[in-house]
């Protein structure tokens, strides 16, 4: 999804990888190889990029402080996808096979852990606030997982879906542009709008993530599509077709069902599509975009703040 939005700060992306590889060093050497295997196979780093962006954007001068919590979002990122794909049984990640496939359950499971330990052990060259900062980001992703996990099979009403999705998704990369201004010595209003920002774009990107799960092609997203409906989990587009009556019997039917086949899961597909849920769930990602950028009043004008609003619009035109 690139297209510019980062395109002001290559080299600081640069260096964020180095501090995540300097950072995975352990003397097991299988905990490196599944930390590297999983930061390797990609990803857009669009959590350190929000954060670096924030940084420079508010002002900030000194980046090597700001690539090193940068680094840690992307840690903790990471972690949470390692966990998140054998909470989901998916199979691909990032066009690889997901972790726990590849290395087995245990070994994926620690090395999330080992990764998350390690972003913390970053946190520990910052003040109280920002370690702060940094875990309550980490509590909202495990709360929100848990009401997710307790919601699993049912049609959550529209305010806890958006309650999950701001706690797994929203607050961390609202933390992590939060601190980019803080760093960047922004005033108290700076560092508010910049939180923000990330809260709206974090919103933005977790629904538009749930509509591709279900238009999105495999290739293009670089993992299954479809799995949240087989999980049992009822995204946006879901509740939004659950309020057409004339889909609601059998949709309901399909998704209730306890064991989901490729046929069940395709029917389901065919029937979302036929609603007006899809674009329904688009407009509803373009209002937190719209509330991301008005977030950037006031900025000055920089490339920082270009590649903000740049990430800002590319985050609800992926392609669907
Ligand atoms: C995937 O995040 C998990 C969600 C919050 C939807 P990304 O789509 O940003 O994953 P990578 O880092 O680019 O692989
Ligand atoms: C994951 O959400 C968000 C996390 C914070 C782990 P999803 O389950 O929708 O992410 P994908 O689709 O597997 O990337
Ligand atoms: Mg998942
Ligand atoms: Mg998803």
């Amino acid at each position: 999804m690139s297209q510019g939005w980062d395109s002001s700060i290559k080299d600081e992306l640069q260096m964020v990888e180095q501090e995540i590889h300097r950072s995975i060093g352990s003397k097991q050497p299988i905990l490196t190889e599944i930390c590297d295997y999983v930061i390797s196979s990609g990803g857009k780093r669009m959590r350190p990029g929000v954060t670096i962006l924030s940084y420079l954007a508010s002002g900030g001068k000194e980046v090597g402080e700001v690539v090193k919590i940068a680094a840690a979002f992307e840690m903790i990122h990471s972690a949470t996808l390692i966990h998140d794909d054998i909470n989901d049984r998916s199979e691909m990640r990032r066009s690889h096979l997901s972790a726990y496939k590849k290395f087995g359950l245990q070994q994926a499971l620690v090395s999330g852990d080992f990764l998350f330990v390690k972003a913390f052990a970053i946190g520990g060259f910052f003040n109280e606030e920002i370690v702060n900062l940094v875990a309550e980001a980490c509590t909202a992703i495990a709360e929100s997982e848990i009401v997710q996990f307790e919601k699993e099979g049912e049609v959550a009403p529209l305010d806890v879906y958006l309650g999950i999705v701001e706690g797994k998704t929203a607050k961390p990369i609202m933390a992590g542009a939060r601190i980019g201004a803080y760093l960047a010595n922004a005033d108290p209003d700076r560092i508010h709008a910049m939180g923000e920002y990330g809260l709206n774009i974090g919103m933005a990107f977790q629904i538009v993530d749930d509509i591709l799960d279900i238009v999105g092609t495999e290739s293009s997203l670089g993992k299954p599509r479809m799995v949240d409906f087989f999980e049992g989990k009822a995204t946006l587009p879901m509740i939004y077709a659950m309020e057409d009556p004339q889909v609601v019997p059998r949709l309901s039917q399909l998704f209730h069902k306890k064991v989901k086949g490729e046929k069940d899961v395709e029917e389901a597909w065919a029937i979302i599509a036929r609603t007006d849920a899809v674009e329904r769930s688009k407009l509803k990602a373009n209002e937190y975009a719209e509330k991301a950028l008005a977030a950037l009043n006031g900025l000055p004008d920089s490339e920082h703040r270009l590649g903000l609003q740049r990430l800002a619009t590319k985050v609800v035109d992926r392609n669907y």
